[in-house]
């Protein structure tokens, strides 16, 4: 296939017909902590969607996830107010000049919203009556369907497939395979918006990447990263690692010890220096910070290091950022400046405090001209508006720079060499009632 466009069996919202219809929305606006909106950019971006259903003449009916609010350990649903869709609501609310209704459903205080129940009905009369903008079901991991298995899952997908004609997924941050964002394919007719559709083209440009193709990964644990960061390793022809993966990386290839990097991680990075070993795709930051706490930035409590220094036994304090200096070493330098496509999902030192790795890198990559730039994640998403605002606003809206919403998707999908092979993406390609396909 093509870079950007689109597999012919991908059920498209703009070939549906949604006059008239409810549509049921899934969007990933999980932007929310402490109950206030942290960064609006997800929402923001699936706004197209959401004015293409009203003006065909379609009645929104919106749904996303937010957190976490499922123990893994015991199963408990914690349904708590700073995880619900309110501020997203007020948000949409205020930016749209409409009014959105949530509806609210008893909780078990153990295994969540057990069910959507006909009270509902009246908000449905309302929204067909245009008295209401729209509906925001509340947070769907409070409901004890959504990540059950059996029939808890299928009951809960009826249910929410019994509120609308049709069903739109425009969550491309939500991966996972849940019962709002796989299986309800199989009763409803069943169709992907915009953002979900320019985020899998874009994702073309990252698993079949102009060269040379240079990654950027760091990530705060060793052991989830592993899986991806191999099939990354495999993809590009340089790889700059950062944060917990790559002090894992320089205990391994170097015979010494950092605080807080576990034996057992060191274990399996030896296989990445081995690999590299003969590959050499890894480009080394010579420079790195160390600190004698994860506390803050203390006066006189941290210095830089040098990768050269190193000697086999020694163990060093926390290394919690990379020295700017790092992106001045002709080697880094070479490998991000003559880069055809980069792709970033690294915040570099620890934050709050030790920032000022990841602001070099941006500020490094932006120099880059002829490149395409591609960002992956929240977190990286996040930092990169907090470091460099102003870099931030001039690249919003430049053609060589891309943001994706969804940093674990775009994981997932390199690991799995194929887009449409992410689960509820590929739940929509079989929807056995999907919207007519394109001709
Ligand atoms: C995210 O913010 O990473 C996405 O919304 C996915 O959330 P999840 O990892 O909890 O499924
Ligand atoms: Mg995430």
């Amino acid at each position: 296939m093509k870079p950007g466009c689109l597999h012919r069996d991908l059920p498209l919202i703009q070939d549906a017909d949604l006059n008239g219809k409810i549509v049921l929305v899934r969007f990933d606006h999980n932007v929310v902590k402490g109950g206030e909106i942290r960064d609006p950019y997800r929402i923001d971006r699936t706004l197209g969607t959401l004015f293409h259903i009203v003006e065909r003449g379609g009645r929104p009916i919106m749904m996303t996830h937010i957190g976490r609010p499922k123990d893994k350990k015991t199963g408990k649903i914690s349904c708590r107010q700073e995880e619900s869709v309110e501020a997203i609501v007020r948000y949409l609310e205020q930016k749209l000049h409409t009014k959105f209704h949530i509806p609210r459903f008893a909780a078990d205080p153990e295994k969540g919203i057990t069910g959507i129940d006909t009270s509902i009905n009246l908000a449905i009369r309302e929204l067909r009556e245009r008295k209401i903008g729209g509906i925001y079901l509340p947070n769907t991991r409070w409901f004890a369907g959504e990540e059950a298995g059996g029939e808890p899952r299928e009951t809960f997908s009826l249910q929410l497939a019994g509120l609308a004609d049709i069903y739109v997924n425009d969550a491309f941050g939500s991966w996972q395979a849940h019962a709002s964002t796989y299986n309800i394919t199989r009763y409803l007719p069943s169709c992907a918006g915009f953002l979900m559709q320019q985020e899998i083209m874009n994702l073309s440009s990252v698993l079949n990447p102009a060269r040379p193709f240079v990654a950027v990964v760091a990530g705060a644990k060793y052991d989830t990263k592993i899986r991806p960061l191999y099939a990354i390793y495999e993809k590009v022809d340089r790889l700059i690692l950062g944060g917990v993966i790559y002090n894992t990386y320089l205990c391994a290839k170097y015979d010494i010890r950092i605080k807080g990097v576990s034996a057992e991680d060191i274990v399996l990075a030896k296989e990445l220096v081995e690999k590299d070993a003969g590959h050499k795709k890894i480009v080394e930051l010579p420079c790195i910070v160390e600190s004698d706490t994860i506390e803050g930035k203390m006066e006189g409590g941290y210095r830089t290091i040098c990768v050269k220094d190193f000697r086999p036994g020694s163990s060093y304090g926390y290394i919690l950022d990379i020295d700017p200096s790092s992106f001045e070493d002709p080697e880094v330098a070479e490998a991000i400046g003559g880069a055809e496509t980069i792709f970033v999902n690294a915040v570099m030192g620890y934050t709050p405090h030790f920032s000022a790795g990841s602001q070099a890198l941006d500020h490094t990559i932006d120099s880059n001209r002829h490149g395409m730039k591609m960002y992956g994640g929240g977190d990286t998403l996040q930092e990169f508006k907090d470091l460099c605002p102003g870099l931030y606003l001039s690249v919003m809206d430049d053609a060589q720079y891309y943001f994706f919403t969804g940093g674990g998707t775009v994981l997932t999908a390199i690991e799995q060499g194929d887009p449409y092979a992410l689960k509820p993406v590929q739940a929509l390609m079989e929807s056995k009632t999907a919207v007519e396909n394109r001709k």
